[in-house]
């Protein structure tokens, strides 16, 4: 395993001069894609690049993990059909593994990098990804904490004069029945919006065990789900979605949080340190409020749905539904003869389509917002507090390590009995 300090590669990137993207760099239709994290979501988003209308080819790959490169090589390879595997030219030479592996792949000559590592990296690759004038598509979410927020908004606003492309995978933003419902809620179908519920509500995701000889580091970094400053807890990771979904609705954001949270069931060391239940109250600016709830437990009720009520009737947001009087009065139909479009691919498709036209979008600032309203709620559960919009924002709290390095302790490290600290409301400071 090759160990790196990042610091050592921010400190490169500052003198570092970017050139300006026109669109893509090669001058000819091509656009070379790097992808940095090789998982689950990471191979999915890399076959989705690769089924985009145009030329594109994926040519260099990034990981912490070799192994992860591997498998994920073999997957786009086999499982993505003909196309995509004829679009696949990932020589040894241009698979990078380690800390620094994404500015390897940032500057190996690629166009456009898909970032699809635990979140804790994404501000800092984001920043250098914009730096050197690429194309992003990110994950969501964009960030773990309030610094990191801070860091991709102001990469955002670069990559805005840059005329860069930034997708973040908020994919129900390009999901049709999602379009159509909330334009007609906007449109005032259901009167004035004055309560919003959203729910994540499941059983929860995979754990590793921990190997003979494996430095905490590399335990924390398979681990990604279970350490804040990887994931930044469920609440960010999977309850963004709903809660970005009532952002867009209000085409706003919070002004305040507050609420509770725990582990009840998920209680075993292996668990790191995340809650295991969330359940928030979001305020808006108009004195709207949004009850939200997310949870990691079997065998309770599941639910992963957003929903609204206003002064005329109620809308099940998730379904594309619209009730007056308690009746379905509308439901989103997709034109006829046709099946819903997979929104993964379509926010791909609408991104490179973006970037080939000269007018990228770019969806990183509302990405951005909508991960601070996730932290925003985790630092409600965490402290048990009021906690203002501004004041979390504007928090100073940092999750990160000082340096990247697999000999080197993460932020969190267990106690004498293997267990990590968890954030005990009442006197957890988050601000
Ligand atoms: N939009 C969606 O619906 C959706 C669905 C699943 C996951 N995601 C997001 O995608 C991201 C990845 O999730 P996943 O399920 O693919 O996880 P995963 O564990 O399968 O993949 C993450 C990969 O990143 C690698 N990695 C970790 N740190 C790295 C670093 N510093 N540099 C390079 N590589 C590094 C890991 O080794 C791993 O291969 C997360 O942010 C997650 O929230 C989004």
């Amino acid at each position: 395993m090759k160990s790196s300090t990042l610091a050592a590669v921010g400190a490169g990137l500052l003198t570092q001069t970017a050139p300006l993207a026109g669109a893509y760099a090669g001058g000819d239709d091509l656009i070379r894609v790097g992808l940095i994290g090789c998982g689950g979501r990471g191979t999915g988003a890399a076959a989705q690049a690769l089924s985009t209308a145009g030329e594109v080819k994926l040519v260099a790959m990034g990981d912490a993990f070799g192994d992860r490169i591997k498998s994920s090589l073999a997957a786009i390879q086999n499982e993505g059909g003909p196309k995509v595997a004829a679009r696949i030219d990932v020589p040894a030479e241009r698979q990078f593994v380690g800390f620094d592996a994404f500015q390897k792949v940032i500057d190996s000559g690629v166009d456009l990098v898909i970032l699809a590592t635990p979140p804790g990296f994404r501000p800092l690759q984001f920043e250098a990804a914009v730096k050197a004038g690429k194309h992003v598509f990110m994950e969501k979410p964009v960030a773990v904490d309030a610094p990191g927020v801070r860091q991709v908004l102001a990469a955002a606003a670069e990559a805005k004069k840059k005329n860069l492309g930034v997708g973040v995978g908020l994919q129900r933003h390009h999901q049709a029945a999602y379009i159509e419902t909330i334009k007609k809620l906007q449109d005032g179908a259901i009167g004035d919006i004055h309560t919003m519920r959203a729910y994540w509500n499941d059983r929860g995701v995979w754990v590793i065990d921990r190997q003979p000889g494996m430095s905490e580091m590399t335990y924390q970094m398979r681990n990604w789900y279970y350490f804040n400053w990887l994931c930044g807890d469920h609440i960010c990771e999977q309850h963004i979605h709903n809660l970005d979904v009532i952002n867009w609705l209000k085409n706003g954001y919070p002004v305040r949080a507050s609420g509770m949270g725990g582990r009840q069931v998920r209680t075993d060391k292996k668990f790191g340190e995340i809650f295991d239940h969330h359940a928030v109250e979001f305020e808006y600016a108009d004195g709207s409020r949004l009850f939200s709830q997310c949870r990691h437990i079997e065998g309770c009720w599941s639910s992963v749905s957003e929903h609204a009520q206003g002064t005329k009737g109620s809308s099940d947001i998730s379904a594309g539904l619209i009730r007056m009087n308690g009746q379905p009065d509308w439901r989103y139909q997709p034109a006829k003869g046709s099946r819903p479009a997979n929104p993964y691919q379509v926010e791909h498709d609408d991104l490179f389509a973006s970037i080939r036209a000269g007018k990228p979008i770019n969806e990183a600032e509302y990405g951005a917002l909508s991960s601070m309203t996730s932290i925003l709620g985790r630092m409600a559960t965490y402290s048990g507090k009021v906690v203002e919009w501004k004041d979390a924002l504007a928090s100073e709290i940092s999750l990160q390590p000082k340096n990247y390095n697999f000999d080197e302790n993460p932020p969190s490290m267990p106690n004498g009995d293997g267990h990590y600290a968890i954030a005990i409301p009442g006197s957890t400071r988050v601000v």
